[in-house]
């Protein structure tokens, strides 16, 4: 049966490294007998341009009916005054397709821990998963600019909350059997709603720790002490911004890949960075956030191990190998390194 993937490139680096990705997912497919067909579908900056919306309803109608999605990066300061702007396209996306549960690995590559800004002896045993609220909270609240005045409304329901806990407690039975929950229940109601549902959804994992913590030194002890996590889970605002900062464990955005799982519809793979503009059309962005993405499309979409563990060592040899975009400190380009990549696949 040949797969429908449906590709989402968008803007900035988007097309690079959807590019590299796309290469490489065809290099594993040939070698493991992966039959697939690509439908590349306007989206973000790039849907607007071409419709006059971030998400077509073309591009909606596609990625309901693709067995994966595969996005790159949106986003361009060209609409920052526009009315409508690349990034609704990407919550509208996300809301349509009810892809609440976003998966964002954390790992640490020996050949570049020097990369990080942290002393390696706490780089040791550094591997978690942020499980990131994707559909709801104040990201899809109420937002209402006045000239004077401005609020944003955070709204979770307790069988939103409830699902993307039993994700995260779900996963960590797979794995270290912790799941740290993030909140800031000393303030919010939402978050004091958050930990009643962590607490109840425990009860039914008892081989599962759970831990509560506040976000603040939630946010102080991913530096300090990352080795604690194993799962992670929390609320939509604070998924994005913690995600960012567990980046700088490994030591760039470039090796950060994500996968979104919903109930019914497909699931969508992205790297958990940006268009990243400053850099964009230079042939220079790492590519590796893209290819880890495709490893976690084989791996969740497609049950395809063997392919997903084949592109995953390819970058640990690459990386080995001292082939290091600018990012990491290197000069190799997008193109050189997904080469070099392909290369590795074995
Ligand atoms: P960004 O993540 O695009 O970039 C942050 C920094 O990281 C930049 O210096 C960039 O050059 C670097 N970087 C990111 N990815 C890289 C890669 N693969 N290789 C090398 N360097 C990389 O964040 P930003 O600059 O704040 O946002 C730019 C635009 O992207 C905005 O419009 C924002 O809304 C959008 N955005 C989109 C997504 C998405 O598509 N899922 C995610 C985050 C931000
Ligand atoms: C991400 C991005 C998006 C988010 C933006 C572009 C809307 O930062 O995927 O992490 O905030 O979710
Ligand atoms: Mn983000």
């Amino acid at each position: 049966m040949t797969n429908k993937i449906v590709t989402l490139a968008g803007d900035g680096i988007g097309p690079e490294i959807m590019a590299a990705g796309l290469e490489v997912l065809k290099a594993v497919a040939e070698k493991i007998g992966f039959d697939y067909e690509i439908d590349a579908q306007p989206f973000g900056g790039a849907g607007i341009d071409a419709t006059g919306h971030p998400l077509p309803g073309e591009t909606l109608e596609a990625a309901k009916a693709a067995d994966a999605i595969l996005l790159a990066a949106i986003g361009s300061p060209k609409y920052d005054t526009c009315p409508i702007r690349p990034e609704q396209g990407l919550l509208s996306l996300r809301k349509e397709l009810g892809l609440y549960a976003n998966i964002r690995p954390v790992k640490i590559f020996d050949a570049i821990k020097h990369l990080s800004p942290l002393k390696t002896d706490r780089l040791e045993d550094i591997d978690f998963v942020v499980v990131r609220e994707l559909t709801g909270g104040i990201y899809f609240g109420e937002h209402i600019l006045e000239t004077d005045r401005a609020r944003d409304h955070n709204d979770y329901t307790s069988e939103e909350i409830r699902r993307i806990m039993v994700e995260a407690f779900e996963l960590a039975k797979t794995r270290r059997k912790k799941v740290t929950s993030i909140d800031k229940q000393n303030v919010l109601a939402t978050s004091k709603l958050w930990r009643k549902v962590a607490e109840e959804v425990a009860k039914d994992y008892p081989d599962v720790i759970l831990e509560n913590q506040l976000v603040d030194s939630a946010a102080m002890l991913m530096i300090t002490n990352p080795a604690q996590f194993d799962v992670i889970v929390t609320e939509n605002l604070f998924g994005d911004i913690l995600s960012d900062e567990a980046s700088v464990l490994p030591g760039t955005l470039g090796v950060m890949p994500s996968a979104s799982h919903s109930a019914t519809a497909p699931s969508l793979y992205e790297p958990i960075h940006g268009s990243a503009p400053d850099i964009a059309g230079k042939g220079i962005a790492n590519p590796m956030s893209m290819i880890l993405s495709v490893a976690m499309m084989l791996r969740e979409s497609f049950d395809e191990k063997t392919g997903a563990e084949m592109i995953e060592r390819a970058i640990e040899k690459t990386l080995a190998q001292g082939i290091l975009t600018k990012d990491m400190g290197g000069a190799t380009t997008t193109d050189e390194m997904t080469a070099v990549i392909i290369g590795n696949l074995e």
